[in-house]
């Protein structure tokens, strides 16, 4: 990166409000002349996006499909899902885009989407976890764990792993030859850090706000990028944040920011730039375990006392591994 470039992407991320926006983005574009993928940048890959009924997940399978992968697309409501499909698949000009059927809170549902996806025996070379939501109300899942961490860190956990070996081998084809999982986290994790006696947040007794649960998921995925980095060989672990983004989700869930901040949300597509960056570029996929926004790598820690001590990773990834064995 040219110092110019590097001295204005600096001052960006220093305010959050410049860097977060649909200004970060623009600018960041701009300045370092961000080139788009080549049209046919994903011809002949396969790539499984989770939560593509609106916003940024149906933006990022839109964008796939029009760079040429074929697109499974995972939603949890049957018609929804397959509406969707259908709509991606004529937007990107009658690319091949698969609908399933899967909720990610759910595990069952998540083992049932496993078993279903490897039977079929398509290849798999990309995964794009981005499925989520902020819930005001604390909610349990169908195994009893908080609905949060159980939608963005359990439920992509287990799929990953079951398909892990088919992401691998689909994944040696490329160049270079390692598979692509991206985890759609969020600036909002900045705030918190992973509680070292809760890693779950799986005690009801210490009161629930919707933002810290949200927060708290999506510092574990991050937390966990470089632990799984290890864990999953053939596999290039990427968590990214997508700044902030007129989505549905941010409609339902978040009203008051979506009207202060109307004119500075980025698009959907705008949000997915990152994600699909990370699926296409050579540089990207030669690193793992790595946080992005805007094409760059960034920092993990901006607010002190949200740093992660490896022993509260380990209690993490041990309460993970817990909830999880029932399903391996
Ligand atoms: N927009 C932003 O500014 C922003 C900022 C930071 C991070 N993010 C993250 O970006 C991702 C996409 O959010 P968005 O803003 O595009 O929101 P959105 O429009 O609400 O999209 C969320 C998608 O996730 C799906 N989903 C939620 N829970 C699910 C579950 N249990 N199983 C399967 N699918 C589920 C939704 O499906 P349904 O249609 O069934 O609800 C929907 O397709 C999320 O992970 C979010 O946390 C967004």
């Amino acid at each position: 990166m040219e110092p110019w470039t590097d001295l204005v992407d600096r001052a960006l991320e220093v305010g959050v409000v410049g860097s977060f926006t649909n200004v970060g983005l623009r600018v960041r574009r701009r300045v370092g002349r961000w080139t788009d993928p080549a049209p046919d940048a994903l011809a002949g890959r396969s790539v499984m996006i989770t939560g593509t009924t609106s916003g940024i997940g149906r933006a990022a399978a839109t964008a796939c499909a029009r760079l040429g992968a074929t697109v499974h697309t995972v939603g949890r409501d049957p018609e929804r899902t397959a509406v969707a499909a259908q709509e991606i698949a004529e937007a990107a000009g009658g690319a091949t885009v698969h609908a399933w059927t899967a909720d990610l809170g759910d595990l069952a549902s998540v083992r049932t989407l496993a078993t279903d996806f490897l039977a079929a025996g398509h290849p798999l070379d990309s995964l794009v976890h981005n499925a989520g939501a902020l819930l005001a109300r604390r909610t349990l899942s169908p195994q009893g764990h908080e609905a949060t961490v159980a939608t963005m860190v359990l439920g992509p956990t287990l799929l990953t792993e079951s398909l892990a070996p088919l992401l691998a081998a689909s994944g040696a084809a490329l160049v270079p030859p390692i598979a692509r999982v991206v985890f759609v986290a969020s600036g909002g994790m900045y705030l918190q850090g992973v509680d070292a006696a809760d890693p779950l947040g799986e005690r009801s007794d210490r009161g629930y706000r919707g933002t810290v649960a949200y927060a708290r998921a999506k510092r574990a995925q991050v937390v966990l990028t470089d632990r799984w980095a290890h864990r999953w060989p053939g596999v290039a672990v990427h968590a990214m944040h997508p700044g902030w983004a007129a989505t549905p989700g941010v409609h339902e869930s978040l009203p008051r920011f979506e009207r202060v901040l109307g004119p500075w949300l980025r698009t959907p597509t705008e949000g997915a730039d990152t994600i699909v960056w990370l699926l296409t570029d050579p540089a990207a996929a030669g690193m793992s375990g790595r946080f992005w926004h805007d094409r760059r790598e960034r920092t993990t820690i901006r607010v002190p006392g949200t740093a992660t001590s490896p022993g509260t990773t380990d209690r993490l990834v041990a309460a993970i591994d817990d909830a999880l064995s029932p399903w391996r």
